[in-house]
């Protein structure tokens, strides 16, 4: 998995530098990355970003995930659906997923399932239909079917694009407003690695500060407040109320991402408050910006890695600063997730 994100870390790092050191807005360059990189492990192949199916498909995810928010009407009250029109853009988003899944992922699927090779699984599709396989000759029980792997392939999308690079996104955000946090990461590179030759993931346990600085981004971007929604599958006793089974539960990971009785000043962007004072990293049972239990994110060592990865590389060969000393709202957008609002940056070259 390392391997293919560096991959795409070269690739979008060239992308960054025909920016010039120029005003810019990076979201679509991020988004293309961390797309490229679930695709890489799905369907074993990235895409140039200017080409017309990454860029339709791109699109189409980025439509269904801007309506989500809205279309979540619909989960609640199901008989919206039958309202006429198209009020909650429920129906928009599902012609979206349909277009997903007719222009890119059916044919992907057919094409793995006619050049398939047991021997030779190097990606997430291959490794599926292997399984699905062997269980159908073994006449086990088994939910693995294509209509299944459709539906995987579709939450994998869904669930590791968006999320990832908003992070991102929010990393940047908070590096443009606290440029001591940027300069320290920066040192912390040079120092323990240099500026000739990439990072890696053996490199993290020598950058506590850089690893700080993305935990506290990940608490205080608190990037999907409400997790996703459960249901109880008995009837539960919880503090005196009851919760008959089958009902909805909708947990707010921000009452303890941003609980005071447990951070003292959750509001404030402070990296330290996850080291000790020799600089060690603290693990806090509270931070919890990928849920908790059995659902837990289960993109989580995924993520970890990417944002890693993605932000030793870029503090490493770039500095960004705000144009024209315009700093970017820290106030975010509510949709799927909580996003920061578009800014534009410059990424000046180190190197
Ligand atoms: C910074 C990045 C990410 C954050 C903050 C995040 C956060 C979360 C959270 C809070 C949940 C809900 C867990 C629950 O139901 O209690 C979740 C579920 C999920 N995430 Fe992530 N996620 C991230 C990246 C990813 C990535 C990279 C992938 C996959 C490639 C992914 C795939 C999923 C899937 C499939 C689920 C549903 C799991 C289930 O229902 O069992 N996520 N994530």
């Amino acid at each position: 998995m390392e391997d293919k994100i560096h991959e795409e870390i070269s690739q979008f790092l060239e992308a960054f530098e025909t920016e010039r050191g120029q005003g810019f807005d990076c979201q679509r360059l991020v988004q293309n990355a961390i797309s490229n990189i679930v695709c890489s492990i799905i369907f074993g192949k990235r895409f140039e970003y200017s080409d017309p199916l990454f860029v339709q498909f791109l699109k189409a995810i980025g439509e269904v995930l801007a309506i989500i928010g809205a279309a979540s009407v619909a989960d609640m009250l199901p008989i919206v659906r039958f309202l006429p029109g198209d009020l909650f853009k429920f129906k928009k988003a599902k012609q979206n997923s349909d277009t997903i899944i007719s222009l890119l992922i059916e044919p992907m699927i057919k094409e793995h399932l006619q050049n398939h090779d047991g021997d030779n699984v190097d990606d997430f599709i291959h490794a599926y239909i292997k399984e699905m396989r062997f269980r159908k000759e073994k006449e086990v029980e088994t939910k693995l079917d294509l209509e299944n792997l459709v539906m995987v392939i579709r939450d994998l999308f869904v669930g590791g694009t968006e999320t990832t690079s908003t992070t991102i996104r929010w990393i940047l955000v908070y590096l443009l407003s606290n440029p001591d946090v940027q300069e320290k990461c920066f040192q912390e590179i040079k120092e323990h690695i240099g500026q000739s030759r990439r990072p890696t993931m053996k490199d993290k346990t020598n950058l506590p500060y850089v690893e700080a600085t993305i935990r506290e981004a990940l608490r205080l971007s608190d990037i999907i407040p409400t997790s996703l929604p459960h249901a109880v599958p008995h009837d539960v006793q919880f503090r005196g109320y009851t919760f008959p089974k089958g009902v909805q539960v909708i947990v707010m990971l921000d009452s303890v991402l941003q609980d005071p009785d447990v951070w003292g000043d959750p509001e404030s962007f402070r990296p330290d408050r996850f080291l000790d004072d020799s600089g060690k990293i603290i693990k806090k049972e509270e931070f919890i910006p990928f849920s908790l239990g059995r659902r837990v994110c289960l993109g989580e060592s995924m993520a970890r890695m990417e944002l890693f990865l993605f932000l030793t590389t870029m503090i490493q060969r770039f500095k960004f600063v705000p144009v024209d000393g315009q700093m970017p709202s820290l106030d975010g957008l509510i949709g799927i997730t909580h996003s920061p609002r578009p800014f534009v940056m410059k990424a000046i070259q180190r190197i």
